[in-house]
């Protein structure tokens, strides 16, 4: 069986793929960062669409029998199109509806927050997600637009992202939440900064592991998951590889990474 498919504009998605790896020690992986074309965050609904498909059906022609979409602008923006582009056979999975079943499910009257780039935000998917499955449940989100271009310029554990999350987050616009979204997959970078922002009783959700959930059981259910007896090979595909990436690449997934420039 092929390996599974993830992609992300650039190094975030590695956080999900981290997770996927982590619960899914025996599937291959085929990583691709669209390093040419990010930040997809400011990019209009249509070129995220673009981009998108195009990666998509890569990786289902590279023999994915499984798509990640480890990147909530793609998520929120381009969903439907991969699904249509790739068809019914394979499984799509995306950074959102998993998550507001998530929350919905441990608390129906949630007070969320949401943080993600634009694109995400103003898509308003989340918000539509929430609103058919509850009426009590409440959203509130801003966008942090400056956050993923800072950690994809190698800028995490240090004052940047702080000073950065300090100018979006230190009013009281969060103030009644009780848990956080963080909705950018470069954003579990900086889970601790934005804790020790909010209020203690606040639960920053760790999406990462939600969605590798989501995919294993996917898999269980459509009777795709490896067998343990299968050797398991990761590939990393970037569509512009530079010395930077590089590094960035093996901090976000933890271990040494063998990178593949691809022109799609
Ligand atoms: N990692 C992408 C996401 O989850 C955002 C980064 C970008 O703007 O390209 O939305």
């Amino acid at each position: 069986m092929g390996p599974i498919g993830i992609f992300d504009s650039g190094i975030g998605g590695l956080t999900v793929a981290r997770a996927i790896h982590d619960l899914l020690p025996d599937e291959s992986i085929l990583y691709f960062g669209d390093t040419a074309h990010l930040p997809y965050g400011e990019k209009s609904p249509e070129l995220i669409r673009r981009y998108s498909t195009r990666i998509a059906l890569h990786l289902v022609e590279s023999g994915c029998k499984a798509i990640v979409i480890a990147c909530n602008s793609a998520s929120s923006n381009a969903l439907e199109a991969i699904k249509n582009a790739v068809g019914s056979s394979i499984p799509v999975i995306d950074m959102v509806s998993p998550m507001v079943t998530y929350i919905s499910s441990k608390n129906p009257n949630a007070r969320v927050g949401l943080i993600g780039t634009r694109a995400t935000i103003s898509s308003r998917v989340y918000e539509k997600g929430f609103a058919d499955i509850s009426d009590s449940i409440s959203l509130l989100s801003r966008a942090t637009p400056l956050l993923a271009s800072a950690i994809e310029e190698g800028f995490y554990n240090d004052s940047i992202p702080q000073a950065v999350l300090e100018a979006y987050l230190s009013d009281d616009f969060f103030k009644e939440i009780d848990s956080i979204i963080l909705g950018c997959t470069h954003y579990p970078l900086v889970s601790n900064e934005v804790n020790v922002l909010l209020s203690p009783n606040v639960e920053v959700i760790d999406s990462p592991s939600v969605i590798a959930l989501e995919l294993k059981s996917q898999l269980e259910n459509q009777e795709l998951l490896s067998k343990k007896s299968q050797s398991t090979e990761h590939h990393f595909q970037v569509s512009d590889l530079t010395e930077n990436f590089r590094k960035s690449a093996q901090y976000f997934f933890g271990e040494d990474l063998k990178l593949e420039e691809v022109k799609l």
